[in-house]
């Protein structure tokens, strides 16, 4: 048997944080050894106290969840993402909190650490915010070297943003944070907003799957309920779950069924476009190409990649 793929996943749940993570623990491949929470969708109070639930209600307390950031690194951003995900990230609903608290080490230096223990492993996806990644950078710029792989949830890139006309809510949440983490890494996969815009599924088919009898679909049905009707008030008859689509891409990368490499850098100073990835479709700056941009994924492996993790457990 082959050691399986250790996952560290850098995250703000957020109900597609939530799809995502529960897709990673139904992957019989990969073992996630962490969660590093960052502020983003929510405040760090809410995100942290959010990981910690999916895992007890996934049986996973075995999984340490970390603490990070809880602003960005520079500039507090003008919202939040609670308008899509709920006050408290997970769609309002209630629930009693986990019994659990998270771990008392910092989720950049948790970063680094496990880094160390997984050299040339270990698989980073960042589903958040980039700050705590970027942290980790900071003090220490060697990390990129001892990660194998690293996927990333962000950006927009040909600048259709949905935080803003032309910034995505990740990096556009902290974006001298994705900044750092662009440049520091020389190679890194992009799942960004406008694959997830071409990979919804339609509500009906996903309120089946939540039909599933398993402790994890019952509480991702209650979870989920809220954005759901805001999607299906705003987007119409696709659900869209962007965290959900990195992790299938993470997960199965062989199920991608167009790639582009470019050079992507992030805005920092417009006063329009504060966030922006711009891409360098044309590789008019010289610039190495730096992003692996996810175009097509297969959508009936993403579908079935979803369905298995509510069903699972
Ligand atoms: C990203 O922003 C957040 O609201 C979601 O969780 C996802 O990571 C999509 O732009
Ligand atoms: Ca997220």
């Amino acid at each position: 048997m082959t050691k399986k793929i250790p996952l560290l996943i850098d995250t703000d749940p957020g109900v597609d944080d939530a799809l995502a993570i529960l897709m990673a623990f139904n992957d019989a491949d990969h073992e996630v050894v962490g969660l590093s929470i960052a502020a983003g969708n929510v405040g760090l109070e809410y995100t942290v106290r959010n990981a910690l639930k999916l895992c007890e209600v996934a049986g996973r307390d075995d999984i340490p969840v970390f603490a990070g950031c809880d602003s960005p690194l520079v500039l507090a951003p003008r919202e939040d993402a609670a308008h899509v995900h709920g006050r408290d990230g997970f769609g309002d609903s209630g629930f009693e909190p986990a019994a659990r608290e998270a771990e008392s080490e910092h989720a950049a230096l948790a970063i680094l650490r496990l880094s160390h223990e997984h050299a040339g492993r270990l698989l980073l996806v960042a589903l958040g915010p980039l700050t705590n990644i970027a942290l980790a950078l900071k003090l220490d710029p060697t990390l990129p070297q001892r990660v194998a792989r690293f996927v990333v949830m962000g950006g927009a890139v040909s600048a259709h943003g949905n935080i803003t006309a032309a910034a995505e809510f990740n990096v556009a949440f902290d974006p001298e944070a994705a900044h750092v983490v662009f440049e520091a890494f020389p190679h890194f996969d992009l799942a960004d907003w406008e694959a997830t815009i071409a990979h919804g599924f339609h509500h009906q088919k996903a309120e089946r799957w939540l039909q599933a009898a398993s402790p994890r679909a019952r509480f991702y049905d209650r979870i989920s309920l809220q954005t759901r009707k805001w999607s299906a008030d705003r987007r119409g008859e696709l659900w869209h779950s962007a965290d959900a689509l990195a992790m299938a891409f993470a997960l199965q990368p062989d199920g991608a069924t167009r790639l582009a490499e470019r050079p992507v850098q992030v805005e920092l100073a417009g006063a329009l476009t504060r966030g922006a990835t711009v891409t360098d479709w044309n590789r008019q700056t010289g610039r190495p190409d730096n992003a692996r941009i996810l175009l097509g994924y297969d959508q009936a492996r993403f579908e079935a990649l979803v369905e298995a993790a509510l069903a699972a457990g």
